[in-house]
């Protein structure tokens, strides 16, 4: 963080610049981190052949990856962007990337115009919400040209949403409080949407009536299901049940299940509360490990649920993996508690070769966990609502990442191992809402705070994308995070045991370690052909096409710490150019790339363009504050008379045809 950067509260919290919270002594693996390295960059290539052998792919697929790999070149063959930093989105030359939806676009028929001077919750509660993240398509009668779009929306900026607010005299900065409508415009702006687009004359558009067209928002009523439903630590004042709750906060990245549902994670749900519980209250430890409450927003002072003072059994509903039908606009969402409660990325999945089915799931929090959900039940391709409760039952596990190169899973299940009565654990319920600290008693692996982790169908493997801990000391790194002060973060792949996606071993290793190459204390490890647009720092969010190619998508690429925005990097996984880069698209200045999604057919690619203009203060002629009457752009629309505005933007290929061939 740049110590001249303005202290916005919403802005550092999507940073994760909080202290760790995580205060187990599990073990660390010093020494032993060179040798380790040098013998698995050894054995990459055997490694690589093995894992091929135990594809789920499509034949044809398989033979065309092998074909390339056999060539030694890279998979993607476009002409990468240049570096940099500037006002606007650019994408690689012979393609399209297009604005589709923008904060404050309108969503439902009834929605009126965007009017960011007179903003109103009922408006936003029909418009697109703010800082897109997650993007999923979910495609109609099979369509690649016809589908629905989910959209989570992270969380908001008021500095950049709200006129009026910042006052800057003599330098000295002002953050004037929120009125009760800005706020509730905040509750409405968060949560996700559903809305239906279609591709017409080689250019998708929303469907401005689209039947399935929906707004999620903080006060959308949701049902808690799974072992915590109905519990009384999810007990409140309004739901002496512990089964309803209203809204769901911070949804970062998310996944869409093999049946069709939209699954939006719940990670920072601890900035929305504010109030103080004693030391002696029976929820204070299971709070203080996740850092609630922390009081980014000023929520509580108009909504009594979200100080925990008033209402201390709040925070136990947050946190969840939530699973919404699209198809049906009048659905309850679901959180599904058997998934585990902790600060949750995404939930990617895949159907393993028994028909059971595999969540992928990372705790993004420096030193915290990466985590897997087996269903108990199988997949039914042929009734889809046979399928529709299958994240209420089956185990979730944690990883133990050892330094022989070997990952373990470890069932976090009641009466198993140390998680019993006796550490307070009376049943899986507790296990559930305290995830984090059961995994503490198993010896899960610390991690360089695990962001979006995504299984690959074509070569079998699962990636993990570990974004940066600058708070990781020398003597706490260990194989799987081989870095002090780790600022770039890094990608691990793993291959599980038999290409079974449901084993409870597998093997792993480093990928790549991220940052600049050309300077050597970074330690980067990006092969030699990735040239100078090429590498990357922060990965955070990735996407596998439907040739099983690797997409990584970044946050915290700025002038200060990379010279460069975020955006979109195409990474080799296989052969010899394994670990080459290449730079595909880039934001605005300020902003995060979230959310790639290919359609099926891979001739689409959806991006969310989150934040833009929030904090890019020391890009030189913009060295200063930016909010909403000095935003440091106003991509997209660069209109004076509108503030900056997040948006999801399609790519094409001019002419058509696969994004990459
Ligand atoms: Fe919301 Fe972990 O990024
Ligand atoms: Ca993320
Ligand atoms: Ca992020």
């Amino acid at each position: 963080m740049n110590e001249h950067q303005p202290v916005f509260k919403t802005s550092q919290l999507e940073l994760a610049d909080a202290e760790p919270r995580n205060p187990s002594a599990n073990p660390t693996m010093g020494e032993i981190i060179s040798a380790r390295f040098s013998r698995r960059g050894f054995l990459k290539g055997s490694l690589a052949v093995s894992a091929i052998a135990a594809t789920v792919s499509p034949l044809a697929l398989l033979q065309a990856e092998q074909a390339r790999a056999q060539e030694g070149g890279s998979a993607f063959s476009f002409t990468e962007v240049e570096a940099g930093v500037d006002e606007t989105h650019h994408v690689a030359e012979g393609y399209d990337a297009d604005v589709l939806l923008r904060w404050g676009d309108a969503v439902l028929p009834d929605a009126p115009a965007f009017d960011p001077a007179n903003q109103t919750a009922d408006a936003q509660a029909k418009q697109f919400g703010y800082n897109n993240d997650y993007v999923g398509y979910i495609p109609l009668d099979g369509s690649d040209e016809h589908g629905l779009l989910v959209v989570n929306h992270e969380y908001t900026n008021p500095h950049l949403m709200f006129p009026g607010l910042v006052t800057i005299v003599e330098g000295e900065m002002t953050m004037n409080s929120l009125t009760k409508e800005q706020v509730d415009v905040e509750l409405m702006a968060h949560g996700g949407t559903i809305v239906e687009i279609r591709k017409v004359d080689g250019k998708w558009q929303v469907v401005p009536d689209g039947q399935y067209n929906r707004r999620i928002t903080a006060m959308t009523e949701m049902e808690l299901t799974g072992p915590a439903a109905g519990h009384d630590r999810l007990k409140t004042n309004a739901d002496q049940t512990g089964t309803k709750v209203l809204g769901t906060l911070n949804n970062c990245a998310g996944g869409v299940t093999p049946w069709g549902t939209y699954i939006m994670a719940e990670e920072n749900f601890h900035g929305y509360f504010s109030g103080e519980l004693t030391e002696d209250h029976p929820e204070f430890a299971n709070y203080d490990r996740l850092g609630v409450p922390e009081g980014s927003y000023e929520w509580a002072n108009f909504h009594d649920r979200f100080d925990i003072a008033k209402e201390p059994n709040e925070p136990n509903r947050f946190g969840y993996i939530v699973e919404v039908d699209p198809m049906d606009p009048t659905s309850v969402p679901k959180k599904r508690t058997a998934l585990g409660r902790f600060k949750h990325e995404g939930a990617e999945s895949i159907v393993n070769k028994d028909g059971r089915v595999v969540f992928y799931l990372g705790d993004d929090e420096r030193f915290d966990y990466v985590y897997k959900f087996v269903t108990a039940g199988t997949y039914n391709p042929d009734d889809r609502a046979a399928n529709m409760d299958l994240l209420d039952e089956g185990t979730l596990y944690v990883a133990r990442f050892d330094e022989s190169g070997s990952v373990e899973w470890m069932p976090l299940v009641h009466g198993e191992g140390p998680l019993t009565q006796e550490n307070g654990f009376e049943s899986q319920a507790d296990i559930v809402i305290e995830t984090r600290r059961a995994a503490d008693l198993l010896g899960a692996t610390k991690m360089d705070r695990p962001e979006d982790i995504e299984p690959n169908g074509t070569n079998g493997k699962v990636y993990v994308m570990l974004t940066n801990n600058t708070r990781r000391e020398a003597e706490q790194v260990d194989a799987a995070n081989p870095r002090a002060e780790n600022a770039f973060g890094h990608i691990i792949e793993i291959a599980e045991a038999d290409g079974d996606f449901a084993a409870t071993t597998g093997t792993w290793e480093v990928l790549l370690q991220c940052g600049d190459p050309s300077v050597a204390e970074v330690g980067a490890t990006f092969s030699t052909d990735t040239t100078v647009n090429g590498w990357f720092g922060m990965p955070d969010n990735c996407a596998i096409d439907s040739d099983g190619r690797l997409w990584v998508s970044t946050d915290g690429n700025n002038p200060s710490a990379t010279g460069r925005t975020d955006g979109l990097w195409a990474v080799d996984t296989e052969g010899a150019a394994r670990g080459t880069s290449k730079l595909f698209f880039r934001v605005p200045v300020g902003a995060e790339m979230c959310g790639p999604v290919f359609t099926p057919n891979a001739e689409t690619l959806f991006l969310a363009v989150q934040h833009p203009g929030d904090g890019g203060d020391d890009w030189e002629g913009f060295g200063r504050v930016s909010y909403y009457e000095d935003p440091s752009t106003r991509w997209p629309d660069f209109d004076d008379s509108l503030p900056v505005r997040p948006s999801v933007v399609v790519v094409t290929r001019q002419g058509g045809g696969k994004i990459a061939v």
